[in-house]
C-alpha cells in the first residue's frame, strides 16, 4: 500500500500547471469509439484511471498509445491516440470495469456503434449508490432492449431512434452515455434536464468536431440530430476544474500563494466565489489564475450542487478548509450521500465536525494534529493531503492509489509548490 508522509507547516507558494480534467478525457476516451480511425486526444492526465480507460479500449479491439508530454510544459498530461477498429468488440471485463465507474461510458457509444453492449456493472469510488437507473431508463427511451445479468449490464439495440428524455436528476454520465447513444441514432433526440458541466461542454464540442449536430450543450436542454457516420479528429480536453479548486483551496487552507496555470475560473466560479468570501485574495492573471492568502480563513457555508454549483468533487476540501477556519462553517451534501465517509478521517487529525444526515457542522481550529489516516476516495485523499499541510508533525495518508486515480504528480506538484511530502510503501498488515 502506498502511503502519503505529509509534513505539515509549509504554505503553498509558486505556480502549478494544471492538464486536463479526468472527468472529460475518460469519456473523449469512450467517444472516441464511434468513429473507425484514429482519434488523438490532447492534455491527457497521466493518471491511473487513464491506464483502466486504455486497457478497457484495448479489450474492445482498439490500439491505444499514450505519450507523456516531454517539452517540459508540466502538469503531469500527455497524448492519447486511440485506434478504433471498424467492428470494435462490444463486451467489457469485469475486473476492469469494477475499478472504475467511468467504464461505464463506453455503454452509449458501443450500443451506438455496434448495436449492442455487454459492460459489467461498475464499481469506483465508495461515495455512494450512484445507481444507473436514468443511463438505462434513456436507452430504453432510445429503443434500446437493456437487461442485467451475472453482473453485466447488455443493451441491445438493432436500431436507436431519436426521442424525447426527461433526467430525473441532471446527471453528468447518464447525460454523456445518452447524447454519445443519440449522436448515431435516426431522428431527433431531446435531453432535458441534462447536465450542464464544462466536461460535458467539451464531450459535445469533440462530438461535434467528429461530425455530430448537438445543440445546446452547457444548459440544460441538449439536442442531437443523429447523423449517420462520425469521423476522428484531435482535441484538447479542458482543464481540470477540480484539480485547480483542489490547488486554490491548498493556497488559502495553508496561507500561501499559488498562481494556478490553466484554470479556468468560469468553470469555478461558485468555489473561488467562497474562497473570497474565505478573505483570500482571487485574481485572474495571464494564463491563470492566482490565490493568495495572508490570515487564517473565515469559515464559509457550502452547498454541493450540479454544475454551476459548487462541485460535489470539492466538498472534502471545502470541509478541511473550515476544519482550519475561524468561526462554523455549515457543508451540505446534495450529490453523493456517502460523501461525508471521509469525515471519520478528518476527525482523526482533530477536526472538530458533526454530520448529521447529509450535512456537516466544521467548527474551525488554528491548527490540526498529524495522524495516521486512509484515503476513502480520489478527493478525500487529496482533502486529508491539504489537511496535513495544516497540522502538527507528520500525517500518513495510506491507500493513495485513490489520489493516483485522479491526480497527476500529485506529490511532485506539492513539492514544487514548496510542501514536503514523500511517497512510501507498506504493507497492509504492520
Ligand atoms: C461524475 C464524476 C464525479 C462527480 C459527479 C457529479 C466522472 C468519472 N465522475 O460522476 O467525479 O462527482 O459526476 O458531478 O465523470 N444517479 C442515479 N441514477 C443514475 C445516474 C446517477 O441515481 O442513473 C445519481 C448518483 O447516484 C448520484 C447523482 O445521481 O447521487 C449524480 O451522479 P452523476 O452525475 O451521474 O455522477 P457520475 O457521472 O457518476
Amino acid at each position: 500500500m502506498d502511503c502519503f508522509e505529509v509534513t505539515g507547516g509549509t504554505s503553498l507558494r509558486g505556480r502549478v500547471r494544471v492538464t486536463g480534467a479526468k472527468n472529460s478525457a475518460l469519456k473523449l476516451m469512450a467517444a472516441a469509439l464511434l468513429a473507425s480511425g484514429r482519434t488523438t486526444i490532447e492534455e491527457v492526465p497521466d493518471i491511473l484511471d487513464v491506464s483502466i480507460m486504455s486497457e478497457v479500449l484495448r479489450r474492445l479491439g482498439c490500439g491505444v498509445d499514450f505519450q507523456r508530454y516531454t517539452d517540459g510544459r508540466g502538469g503531469g498530461g500527455g497524448r492519447v491516440v486511440v485506434d478504433v477498429p471498424e467492428t470494435p468488440s462490444s463486451e467489457t471485463d469485469y475486473d476492469l470495469v469494477r475499478r472504475m465507474r467511468a467504464s461505464i461510458s463506453v455503454l452509449g457509444p458501443l450500443v451506438a456503434r455496434c448495436g449492442q453492449a455487454k459492460v459489467a456493472l461498475p464499481g469506483g469510488d465508495a461515495i455512494g449508490s450512484r445507481g444507473l437507473d436514468m443511463h438505462v431508463a434513456g436507452l430504453e427511451r432510445l429503443g434500446a432492449t437493456v437487461r442485467s445479468e451475472h453482473g453485466f449490464l447488455i443493451a441491445t439495440a438493432p436500431r436507436l431512434v431519436g426521442t424525447s428524455i426527461w433526467l430525473d436528476f441532471p446527471s453528468v454520465g447518464a447525460t454523456e452515455n445518452l447524447v454519445m447513444a443519440a449522436v448515431l441514432a435516426e431522428g431527433t433526440t431531446v435531453v432535458d434536464n441534462a447536465a450542464r458541466e464544462p466536461e460535458i461542454v467539451d464531450i459535445c464540442t469533440m462530438l461535434t468536431e467528429m461530425g455530430a449536430r448537438i445543440t445546446g450543450a452547457g444548459s440544460s436542454t441538449i439536442t442531437v440530430e443523429g447523423v449517420t457516420e462520425l469521423h476522428p479528429v484531435t482535441h484538447t480536453t479542458v482543464p481540470d476544474r477540480i484539480v485547480s479548486g483542489t490547488w486554490a483551496i491548498g493556497a488559502v487552507m495553508t496561507r500561501g500563494d499559488v498562481v494556478i496555470e490553466r484554470a479556468a475560473p468560469e468553470h469555478l466560479s461558485v468555489a473561488l466565489d467562497k474562497l473570497r468570501a474565505a478573505g483570500a485574495t482571487v485574481e485572474q492573471v495571464e494564463g491563470g489564475v492566482r490565490v493568495a492568502m495572508a490570515e487564517r480563513p473565515t469559515c464559509v457555508d457550502v452547498v454541493t450542487l450540479p454544475f454551476p454549483g459548487f462541485p460535489t468533487d470539492l466538498q472534502p476540501m471545502a470541509v478541511a478548509l473550515a476544519a482550519v477556519s475561524t468561526g462554523t462553517a455549515l457543508i451540505t451534501e446534495n450529490v453523493f450521500e456517502g460523501r461525508f465517509m471521509f469525515v471519520n478521517e478528518l476527525v482523526r487529525l482533530g477536526a472538530d465536525v458533526r454530520i448529521d444526515g447529509h450535512h456537516a457542522v466544521v467548527r474551525g481550529r488554528e491548527r490540526l494534529s498529524s495522524a495516521p489516516v486512509l484515503a476513502t476516495d480520489i478527493r478525500a485523499g487529496a482533502g486529508l493531503v491539504l489537511a496535513g499541510l495544516c497540522s502538527d508533525g507528520v500525517t500518513e495518508v495510506a491507500d493513495v492509489h485513490h489520489v493516483d486515480r485522479g491526480y497527476p504528480d500529485f506529490e511532485e506538484q506539492l513539492r514544487g509548490l514548496g510542501a514536503t511530502i514523500e511517497r512510501t510503501h507498506r504493507d497492509r498488515e504492520r
